[in-house]
């Protein structure tokens, strides 16, 4: 066990960089990105405090002036990527950070609760109450972002507009999408399959629809407006939205803490009623006993279970009934004694691909999430699976970027696969083993 957590700090130290920031992995993901970086965090609160800090600094340093907070950060050069800076030109933007390139994208808002998670892990908690006071202003602007601009309905739950937002980049919760377009045959060289095996990424026509929606926010310069109506993928994604409920109530407790932010503790409490209640309204699936994504530019729920479905029981959204059933469709879909928990694609569909990225994968960030979650809802022996398995995975396979959910496969191979020294799984794992 100590063994193993000397080895996750090796791997954060050598990915952290000298502009005070942690690359997510050497190569595959050469700059900062955001929910990484909320991740990692974590996991240096508990052994670098100064580190730690910096990420979460450095990430909100790259915000813009509406609030917004961008998926990459390039603070440095690298071309072991694509598709960097030149590509995004996020500055289109008239309100984009003038100092730093970025994405013109986001992704799952996580600093809220992380910052929390920092707060309990410090031993010098009247230090890091400083230092949340100092950041946490910008996290709540992150909000009010979301809640004016990508609430188009005003129901509380907001869009995202490419499948990198989600951060479930490849997921099959994106197929159908896929077919409703037909972009064009771009000429670009990946990076990615030069790192990785090209059967553990999305394929090359894939990416011609990722580039294609980053096109159509280009020509209209970023505006939300307009990408509201014109972008083919519109979704309101369950694990994005959790993740906002989550980091609502972190930062409802932080600022009580802190004090005298009576209107904003107002404000949030308001957004988090009308988010709580929208979610589970719309975003529930009585038949499959999950949570699903709904497709606003199509109009219809996108009926299939994913590990995002069970993300909600980390944001206390479902009642006691609902989370029972909940654990039952995740426990009798994804929980046999042949897999690991949990998978990040339903094992029984047939767009399951235990190898492929988003489409099966077993990843940490999920387990560490659903670990919480189990536990806060009384599931204290399914949690506790969730956590060893999580740990078993990486002390049999290495800290990688995503894992096999099949036991049986590791008599003949290895079951860890993308990137490896992969920064959240190392921090995650330094949290669990806590
Ligand atoms: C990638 O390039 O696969 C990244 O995950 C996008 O954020």
């Amino acid at each position: 066990k100590e063994k193993l957590v000397e080895k996750a700090k090796e791997i954060l130290d050598a990915n952290f960089q000298e502009g005070g920031f942690t690359i997510p992995c050497k190569g595959l993901y050469p700059f900062q990105w955001k929910w990484d970086s909320g991740f990692i965090a974590i996991g240096l609160a508990y052994y670098n405090v100064k580190n730690a800090k910096a990420e979460i600094e450095t990430l909100l340093n790259a915000q813009w002036e509406n609030g917004f907070i961008p998926h990459i950060v390039f603070h440095n050069e690298s071309d072991t990527y694509f598709p960097g800076a030149d590509f995004h030109l996020s500055k289109l933007h008239p309100l984009a950070s003038k100092e730093y390139r970025s994405t013109g994208m986001t992704q799952p808002p996580v600093t809220g609760f992380v910052l929390q998670e920092m707060l309990k892990i410090a031993d010098d908690k009247k230090d890091m109450l400083g230092f949340i006071k100092s950041q946490i202003d910008k996290v709540y602007d992150n909000h009010k972002y979301f809640y004016s601009n990508r609430d188009i309905n005003n129901e509380g739950l907001v869009y995202i507009y490419h499948n990198w937002e989600s951060g479930t980049d490849n997921s099959p919760i994106w197929d159908d999408i896929w077919k409703t377009m037909n972009p064009p045959e771009y000429s670009f060289e990946r990076r990615d399959t030069t790192h990785v095996d090209a059967s553990q990424r999305p394929s090359k026509r894939e990416y011609d629809h990722y580039l294609h929606i980053i096109e159509i926010a280009k020509a209209n310069n970023y505006d939300d407006v307009k990408i509201a109506e014109l972008s083919p993928f519109l979704v309101q994604d369950p694990l994005f939205n959790a993740m906002l409920i989550k980091s609502n109530t972190a930062l409802i407790e932080l600022y009580e803490k802190i004090g005298n932010n009576a209107d904003k503790v107002a404000q949030l409490k308001s957004w988090q009623e009308k988010s709580i209640k929208g979610f589970n309204a719309k975003l529930y699936d009585e038949e499959l006993g999950a949570y699903v994504h709904y497709d606003l530019r199509n109009n219809k729920p996108i009926r299939f279970v994913s590990s995002s479905s069970f993300s909600p029981l980390y944001a206390g959204i479902p009642d006691k009934e609902r989370a029972a059933k909940l654990v039952k469709t995740m426990m009798d879909k994804f929980g046999g004694e042949d897999k690991y928990l949990c998978a990040s694609f339903d094992p029984e569909s047939d767009r399951f691909n235990p190898k492929k990225y988003w489409r099966g994968p077993v990843w940490i960030n999920l387990n560490w999430m659903l670990y919480y979650g189990l536990k806060d809802y009384g599931y204290a022996e399914i949690s506790e699976r969730v956590k060893q398995d999580s740990i078993a995975l990486i002390e049999n396979d290495g800290f990688y970027e995503y894992f096999d959910s099949r036991k049986e496969i590791r008599k003949t191979e290895t079951g860890g696969y993308g990137g490896n020294n992969f920064s959240w799984s190392a921090a995650l794992l330094i949290d669990l083993l806590h």
